[in-house]
């Protein structure tokens, strides 16, 4: 096995490249305590890459991230780029694109309270006071996002459509992810769909409780998306894992990041079949805050981190930066976009987190 272990780095746009700075700089502090030697490269990506190639995912970029052992994302998009065609938008023409050429059917997204966050979360303290622990379990090349779509007819018969498919197969392998997961966690799974309405959604629910059969010790319950996302606010004590098809898991693993007080904290982690990894914020590139020097790195640094143990499979070094990140908050340090004009809050620039955290670590 070689001892060289490479990341394809793509910052994107609006305040991916400002955030990703602040990764980089924790992957230079722990490489002193990683086995390998890490090499990163950086790619142009999203609107960056149209406008630099005239196209959101060059060859250049895509034959980076093959070469690599794992990819770290920032974010793609913004209003410069919202008059193009959708399938040259920075989010279709290379977020999705690059999730479908890496087969990436797997997305992670775990939502944790941070102690002294908690004041930031748009619920209730009683409701906060019982905590959470939720990991969202997202289906991420499939269903309604990459079903036949496109616009017809004229004038008052125009019309446009979007379909989504799900074959058994597809369901079963989300399926198996989920439930390992959660043999490792409260052995419980809450799978989510509209199986009163939607015929895929009466697929899913069929094909994961044929599944749920193999995984006896695993409690399964399926829920409607309307009452899921209800229930996600009431009581998010009661979930574990959250397995999601790909458009749910967009929505409700947005709502999983705003409880814990900002959807900047929120990290994920995309894998194929062979466990290569490609992870990313879950928050979008927020151009209306880009380029201030103010913007949460958090959610980035914490993708780093879910690379460097599940890539790198350095758990300890995972924690080490978790910890960081945990001890700077409880100092009251935190980015403008998360003040609540609390006294006991230290306002500072992204850059600044970033030096904080590694001073941490
Ligand atoms: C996400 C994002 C993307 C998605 C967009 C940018 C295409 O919202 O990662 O959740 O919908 O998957
Ligand atoms: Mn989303």
């Amino acid at each position: 096995m070689s001892n060289i272990f490479k990341i394809a780095v793509l910052p994107g746009d609006g305040i991916g490249p400002e955030v990703m700075k602040q990764a980089i700089k924790v992957l230079e502090k722990i490489q002193k305590y990683i086995k390998k030697k890490i090499i990163i490269d950086t790619y142009y990506i999203g609107g960056s890459a149209i406008n630099k190639f005239d196209d959101p995912l060059p060859k250049i970029t895509l034959n980076g991230c093959e070469k690599s052992d794992a990819i770290l994302l920032g974010s793609v998009g913004g209003p410069e780029w919202d008059y193009l065609p959708l399938n040259k938008r920075p989010e279709k023409g290379s977020l999705l694109k690059l999730r479908k050429y890496f087969n990436l059917f797997v997305n992670l997204r775990p939502s944790f309270c941070y102690k002294n966050l908690s004041i930031l979360s748009p619920l209730k303290e009683k409701i906060l006071n019982k905590g959470f622990n939720i990991i969202c379990i997202r289906e991420l090349i499939g269903g309604i996002y990459f079903g036949l779509n496109g616009r017809k007819g004229n004038g008052k018969n125009e019309y446009a459509f979007d379909t989504e498919t799900y074959s058994r197969f597809e369901i079963e392998r989300i399926a198996h992810i989920a439930f390992n997961i959660a043999l490792k966690r409260k052995k419980k799974i809450c799978s989510i769909d509209k199986a009163n309405v939607l015929q895929t959604s009466i697929l899913w629910r069929e094909v994961v409780t044929e599944i749920s059969k193999k995984y006896k010790s695993v409690k399964l319950q399926h829920m409607y998306i309307d009452n899921a996302v209800m229930q996600l606010i009431k009581n998010p004590s009661q979930f574990d894992v959250i397995l999601c098809p790909n458009l749910f898991g967009d929505i409700i693993s947005d709502q999983c990041a705003v409880i814990t007080g900002s959807i900047g904290n929120l990290p994920s982690a995309s894998f194929n079949q062979n466990y290569f990894g490609l992870y990313e914020p879950a928050g979008g590139s927020a151009p209306d805050i880009a380029g201030k020097n103010i913007a949460n790195p958090i959610a980035q640094i914490l993708s780093l981190a879910m690379l460097i143990k599940f890539s790198l499979k350095e758990e300890k070094i995972y924690i080490k930066i978790k910890n960081a990140i945990q001890k700077i908050l409880n100092l009251g340090y935190r980015t403008k976009d998360l003040s609540i004009n609390n006294s006991k809050e230290k306002i500072v620039t992204t850059d600044d987190i970033g030096t904080l955290i590694i001073e941490s670590i």
